[in-house]
């Protein structure tokens, strides 16, 4: 069952009116986020289907209370990754995967699986911190898998304990082309993160889930 929560008054200008596609927001600020350098360690998915085949692993070991924190920039895959992640978790449960929408405009999307709570988030629009607490999220954490697009967005607010998930086009990509294939990928266990989650993650950064 997916619940929608109900987004905080800013409306953004309609895309029908300007006839501006997805990827061409102009009310998005530009921003510097989860940006990842060459001095990283880092994974290629070679492909959608292999992003998909990443967030599969990761829902497999996750339990409700785990946080995945979803960085990259725009169109880097975030949304992506938390659709196939809660494709796989319904799955896992045994229900017919359903829909799952970009929480743009939305900001969260909960799906009540027989596995546990999933909720959805993206911040993109937040502009302070205590916006995204007005969400619910002190419900939730604990309770339910967290998955934040622009977790940045919380600040010091961010859960210490935390799998990033950090996502880029490889930098030899430009203009778009980028969108049709590679990305490049870190997983980053940060604080006290379940160590069946963490144990996952650093196996995928060794290379041990093809
Ligand atoms: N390897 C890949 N991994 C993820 N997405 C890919 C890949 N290759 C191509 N794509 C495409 O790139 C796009 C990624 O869009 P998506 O909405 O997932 O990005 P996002 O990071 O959530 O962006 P936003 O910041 O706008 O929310 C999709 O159209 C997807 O099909
Ligand atoms: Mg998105």
């Amino acid at each position: 069952m997916r619940r929608q929560v109900a987004a905080p008054s800013r409306a953004p200008p309609a895309l029908e009116a300007t006839g501006r596609g997805r990827y061409n927001r102009p009310w998005r600020r530009a921003t510097g986020a989860a940006e990842v350098t060459s001095g990283d360690h880092l994974r290629r998915l070679a492909d959608l289907a292999a992003t998909e085949a990443l967030a599969s692993l990761l829902a497999a070991a996750a339990a409700p209370g785990d946080v995945l924190a979803l960085g990259g920039d725009l169109g880097a895959g975030k949304t992506s990754f938390a659709r196939a992640f809660v494709t796989a978790r319904s799955r896992l449960a045994d229900v017919p995967p359903e829909e799952v929408p970009s929480p743009t405009y939305t900001l969260v999307q909960v799906y009540e699986l027989p596995n546990g709570t999933i909720w959805h988030m993206d911040l993109y629009r937040i502009d302070r911190p205590d916006d995204a607490w007005e969400l619910g999220i002190e419900d939730a954490l604990g309770q339910a898998i967290l998955l934040i697009e622009w977790p940045e967005r919380l600040g010091a607010s961010l859960p210490r304990d935390r799998l990033d998930v950090r996502l880029a086009l490889p930098p030899d990509a430009a203009g778009d082309g980028a969108r049709g294939g590679a990305r490049l990928a870190a997983l980053e266990p940060q604080g006290m993160l379940a160590p069946r989650l963490a144990a996952v993650a650093r196996g995928w950064m060794a290379g041990a889930h093809g």
